[in-house]
């Protein structure tokens, strides 16, 4: 059998935590393949939100197992707090959840190195998440880092002291940054004791195994490809492969292994922390898709910026991923549009452009829009796509047309009823 994988085609929050779980009872195992906990992934059903940050959003179905790959980077202590919210759901995580022993732990210093960072670049800041993301992939990369094989090590305690100490070092240059590391030292070694009663495993071994056993696999990405630490918009970007590729490093599975791609956007655009966003609106239209949408961050509560489809974008993003198929998320929160746009283009610097360009931090960009006619009422209460109104077919057949890949999945509303099927 072959990898199947959902990611991101935008900056993330796509909608790809409820489409995994809808595509879950086709799979036997669902697999994280990078990030950590800046991943905020919203499941809704039987009336309840769920959000999970490095837990695979297949754990809320029976008979599915979910792996935290190589790729991905752990804290302990938060995913203590991510296992404690599934003990009211019976949620038998214990057996059906599997870590690799490759995973990278974050380190309480890691976030403080986090803070320090982002706190020195003041206007330029990135707008992490502040979850010590980018400084434990750079000890992973700088081949500092502790995977979670280390933890059941005699000498871990060693190990942890010394790249603590290194990390004090680092702090000292941060004039003025203050913290109390050993507040923060006693969960995270609880967070450790929880960890070490979890099934570890070698995952690429593991899941090799079970593709040659006819398992199906989805790989299930975390923020998206324009924040890919490659493709994204750099340095606005996270840091690691959200792309297919990462999929490979990040469980262990070989390029011929890979299926379907299934990428996936909103029938609009947003973007959460610094950075270009060529489409933003900084006006009440953006505001209206804002409170329409919610678009509030999962993991940080943050405001997210809203702007329309990016169509250069987009494309490059399926250049990149291969995708095969496409799923169309959040079209219910564009009901009350009579015109949706679409950025065709960007003209930058006088020239009119359809790709990407190496770096737009600093460009005067206009986007050059195609205004399509609105559907202008309610499709959270469609069951089949048969049923929609034509303005909405009429944007998805615009779309497929202009992207040169399927839309096989609209979706209607956040709850995991309000998806349907393009056939
Ligand atoms: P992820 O990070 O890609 O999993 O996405 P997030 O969970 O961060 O953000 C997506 C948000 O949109 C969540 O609050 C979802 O519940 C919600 N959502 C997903 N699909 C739809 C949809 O089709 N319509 C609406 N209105 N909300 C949706
Ligand atoms: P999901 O999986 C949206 C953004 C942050 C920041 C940049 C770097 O829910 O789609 P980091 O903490 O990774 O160093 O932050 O990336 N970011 C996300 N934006 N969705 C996410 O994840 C994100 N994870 C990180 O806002 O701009
Ligand atoms: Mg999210």
């Amino acid at each position: 059998m072959k990898v199947d994988v959902l990611l991101g085609l935008q900056w993330g929050d796509e909608g790809k935590g409820k489409i995994v779980d809808v595509l879950t009872p086709e799979y036997d195992i669902i697999a994280r393949f990078q990030g950590g906990p800046n991943a905020g992934h919203t499941l809704e059903f039987e009336g309840i939100k769920h959000v999970l940050n490095t837990i695979p959003s297949g754990i809320f179905r029976e008979n599915v197992l979910n792996i935290v790959g190589n790729g991905v980077v752990i804290d302990p202590v938060l995913f203590q707090k991510e296992l404690e919210k599934l003990i009211p759901f019976n949620v038998d995580y214990k057996n059906r959840l599997l870590i690799s022993k490759k995973a990278h732990l974050i380190l309480p210093t890691h976030r403080l190195l986090d803070a320090a960072s982002e706190t020195a670049k003041g206007k330029d800041k990135i707008g992490s998440t502040l979850k010590g993301i980018g400084p434990t992939y750079m000890d992973k990369t700088g081949r500092n880092g502790l995977r979670v094989g280390d933890i059941f090590s005699p000498n871990f305690k060693e190990k942890y002291d010394c790249l603590v100490e290194k990390h004090v070092g680092i702090l000292k240059h941060y004039e003025g940054f203050e913290y109390n590391l050993e507040e923060l030292e006693g969960p995270w070694m609880e967070g450790i004791e929880t960890l070490r009663g979890l099934i570890a495993i070698d995952s690429e071994h593991y899941l090799n195994k079970a593709l040659k056993e006819g398992k199906k696999v989805l790989a299930e990405g975390a923020q998206g490809t324009m924040l890919d630490i490659d493709f994204g918009t750099y340095p606005f970007v996270t840091s690691s492969n959200t792309v297919t590729a990462g999929t490979c490093t990040g469980l262990g599975v070989a390029p011929t292994a890979i299926g379907k791609v299934i990428g996936i956007f909103k029938a609009y655009c947003t973007r959460v922390g610094s950075g270009p966003f060529p489409t933003e609106l900084d006006n009440e239209v953006g505001e209206l898709i804002r409170k329409e949408g919610n678009e509030f961050g999962a993991t940080t509560g943050r405001a997210r910026r809203c702007g329309w489809v990016d169509l250069p974008a987009l494309k490059y993003a399926i250049m990149i991923n291969g995708a095969t198929e496409l799923s169309m998320m959040k079209s219910d929160v564009l009901d009350c549009f009579d015109t949706i746009r679409v950025c065709t283009h960007y003209i930058i610097n006088g020239e009119k452009l359809d790709y990407f360009p190496f770096d737009i931090t600093d460009s005067e960009i206009t986007p050059v829009y195609e205004d399509i006619k609105g559907w202008n009422c309610d499709l959270t209460k469609l069951t089949s796509y048969a049923d929609a109104p034509k303005e909405l077919k009429d944007y998805v057949i615009y779309l497929e047309d202009k992207l040169g890949v399927p839309i096989t999945v609209v979706s209607v509303g956040p709850d995991r009823k309000q998806t349907l099927v393009n056939n």
